[in-house]
């Protein structure tokens, strides 16, 4: 019997990951850019953050959702490819967000470069993971998430949530992380 069949599934046809760049295509791949000037307030230097240039790309996330959002049950899918760079001594980084519906887990998964997935829980106590190559990350529900790139390369990881899962940025944009992710003596450090 043929695994082609003549009646269509119930679920979306498949969407495509080139598994060597992490890129994600096909049908209802959305995409959204972060830029600098997106990201007031997110880095600790803000002079140094005026400095720059407010169109430089951060971060990209292209995303497959294949069922409306906020949907009980769904899955979602996503790419994010970030640049390497730092503003002052603190390296590029996502914004970062706890799940609206708070229990929500993820997973990330590293395709290319390399840095750290830092994890906090709302009491501010915060953990780091380091992202490399193969590394695959499990969020747990009730914490907020934030990758930081602090190699030469893009930091390019895969990652999958559930579709009522929601974004609260608003939380982050308020109190921050409770530490952030530097250069020091050369080296990445989490003071
Ligand atoms: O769902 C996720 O956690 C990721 O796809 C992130 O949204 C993505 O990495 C971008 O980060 P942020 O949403 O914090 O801007
Ligand atoms: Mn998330």
């Amino acid at each position: 019997m043929s695994i082609i069949q003549a009646a269509s599934p119930p679920g979306p046809p498949p969407t495509l990951v080139d598994w060597s760049t992490g890129s994600i295509s096909g049908e209802g791949v959305e995409e959204s850019v972060k830029t600098l000037g997106q990201l007031e307030g997110i880095f600790e230097d803000e002079p140094a953050w005026r400095a720059m240039n407010p169109d430089t790309e951060v971060y990209r996330v292209r995303y497959w959702r294949p069922v409306s959002d906020g949907k009980t049950g769904g899955l979602f899918w996503g790419s994010t490819v970030l640049q390497p760079g730092r503003v002052g001594d603190e390296y590029f980084m996502t914004h970062g967000h706890f799940h609206a519906i708070r229990d929500r887990a993820e997973f990330y998964a590293t395709v290319k470069g390399t840095g750290a997935l830092l994890i906090m829980r709302e009491d501010g106590e915060l953990w780091s993971q380091k992202m490399k190559p193969g590394t695959v990350h499990y969020i747990p529900g009730d914490v907020a998430h934030r990758v930081v790139n602090t190699g030469d390369e893009p930091l390019i990881f895969l990652a999958s949530w559930p579709s009522d899962a929601g974004h609260d940025y608003a939380r982050i944009r308020a109190t921050g992380f409770s530490k952030r992710l530097v250069l020091r003596n050369g080296e990445p450090c989490l003071p």
